[in-house]
This record gives structure tokens, sequence and C-alpha cells, in this order.
């Protein structure tokens, strides 16, 4: 197998290819003077089987993105997957209002248009996967982000919503610990109520766990009012760290520990799902 490098999945490409004893090919990438982007697989694909494992995070990854699952065919790769370690504008699975496009058909129809298979890691919103008429497999990560805390001496996993239970039980189970939510209640269109389950955390060391840290807006308000009853330890952990607007630069002091999934490379990703993603391309999953 080659494994194709997308600009936004540099660290991640080569961790699985190193995994797989696969190859990674050489990319080249510049801008013509008048900004498009040019993109060449460096590495000969002819017959073989081809990973191209590159975010949509920004417009200009899912481009790159698009271009070399492309490139790839065109050199004659005899099969090719889209691997999207973070699949951005899955959020939109459907019109709210009148005129809007449904963003996450877009890029699952685009996508498959150019690959014979897509494989993602915890797509925020599952209703896109219906999208797809090519197999997409949705990997689940809750393991690997469990082990990592092991040995941490967690005393139990909070979720900031009702929505994140789920994946909150699945990794409390894993861990032998219990796990709760935060009930959130919207007020108004601008206000939000966040209300912890009654139970004593003071002196406790508590993980919040969540799929996805944005804005950081929900992470932040769940630490303030674990801060304010008392817990003695908090780490935080999401399985992708979009931190728009650098909001790991406000999360970071709050906090004891922060460890996010490197589906997107940062200075926090320090869980790997590099394994994840090998099995997954191998087959074995
Ligand atoms: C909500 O459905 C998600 O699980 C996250 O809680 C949310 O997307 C996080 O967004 P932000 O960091 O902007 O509060």
């Amino acid at each position: 197998m080659i494994i194709v490098p997308a600009g936004s999945s540099l660290g991640l490409a080569a961790k699985v290819a190193k995994e797989m004893g696969a190859t990674l090919a050489d990319v080249e990438r510049k801008r013509f003077p008048d900004g498009e982007m040019y993109v060449r697989i460096l590495t000969d694909t002819k017959g073989a089987e081809v990973a191209v494992i590159g975010n949509t995070r920004s417009d200009a990854d899912f481009v790159e993105l698009l271009f070399l699952l492309n490139a790839a065919r065109e050199a004659g790769a005899s099969h090719v997957t889209a691997v999207l370690p973070y699949f951005g504008y899955s959020r939109q699975h459907m019109v709210y209002k009148p005129g809007e496009p449904v963003s996450s058909k877009v890029m699952t129809r685009a996508i498959e248009n150019f690959s014979d298979r897509i494989i993602c890691v915890e797509m925020h919103d599952e209703e896109t996967i219906g999208f797809a008429s090519h197999p997409l497999d949705n990997l689940s990560v809750i393991r690997t982000s469990s082990e990592y805390f092991r040995d941490m001496k967690i005393d139990l996993i909070l979720s900031p919503d009702d929505g994140g239970y789920g994946r909150a039980k699945k990794m409390a189970e894993i861990l032998s610990i219990p796990a709760y939510y935060i009930n959130k209640k919207r007020i108004d269109a601008r206000t939000v109520e966040m209300h912890l389950p009654e139970i004593d955390f003071s002196g406790k060391s508590i993980l919040i766990v969540d799929d996805i840290i944005s804005t950081g807006g929900t992470i932040i308000k769940a630490v303030k009012l674990l801060k304010d009853n008392g817990a003695s330890r908090i780490s935080v952990s999401a399985v992708h760290g979009v931190f728009a607007k650098d909001s790991d630069k406000i999360i970071e002091p709050l906090v004891d520990l922060l460890a996010v999934s490197d589906t997107i490379d940062g200075d926090h990703s320090l869980i790997s799902v590099a394994g994840d993603i090998s099995r997954a391309l191998a087959g074995d999953e």
C-alpha cells in the first residue's frame, strides 16, 4: 500500500505508513502565481493500492484532498481510499433555513467521486454516512482514547451534554469508573445553562470528554463549574481538537491536562489514531 499525505495530515500519515510498513509517498505542493493550488504525487502509484490521508477542515484542505485522490487514480492506482481523520463540513446534514445547501452531502458525494472507499474517524454527524453510495467506515476511537487515560487515576468521566453521554459511558466502562453528564438547558438563543449532576466532586480527579472542541465554549463552561464544585484535578479530552480562534490557549491554563487525538495535528494531539486507521486500511476491523 502507498500512503499519500495531504498537507493537513502530514504527521498522522507518516505514523500510519510506519505502522503498516507501507510506502509514504512524496508529494510536491505549490501555489501558482495567481494563488491556485498545484499538487503532484512524485511516487509511482501505478497498479498500487493507495490511501490518501487528509482533513477537510478548510476549503483548501478539501481541494487538496480531491486533487490528490484524482492524481492517484490518473497515475493508475488500482484502488483509492480517502481517509478523513477529521471530516470538516459534516455538521450540516440538512437544510435548516430555506436556501442553504446540504454541505455534508456535497462533501461526501465529491469525495466518493474520486475514490473507491472512504474512511472517517468519529464523524460529528453520522447522518452524513447516509449520503455515501460507496463503502464509508466511520471509525470509533473510544478504546484508543480510553487506554491513554488508563494509568491516570481518573475518578469519573463527565460528558458536557447528554448527547455525548454514550461516548463517556463507553470510555468509563473500559476504565471501570462511573460516567455522568451535565444537563444543558437552553434559556434563549444566546443563553445556555449548565447543571452538574448531584454528586460530590470535591477532591476528585475528573475527565471531561467530548467528540470535538471548536470554540471551546462548552468545555470552558464545564471546567468552571467543576472548579466551583471543588474538583481537585481536571483533564479534558476530545477526538477532534479544532480549537477555533486559538481556544486551546484559553483552555490550557484552566486544566491539568488537555489531550486530543491527532486527527488534527496540533500541540495537544497526544492520542494517536494511527493504529485505528492502519487496522481499518488493512481490513482488520
Ligand atoms: C456538540 O454537539 C459537540 O459535541 C461539542 O460539544 C461542540 O461542538 C463543541 O463546540 P464548542 O467547542 O464550540 O463549544
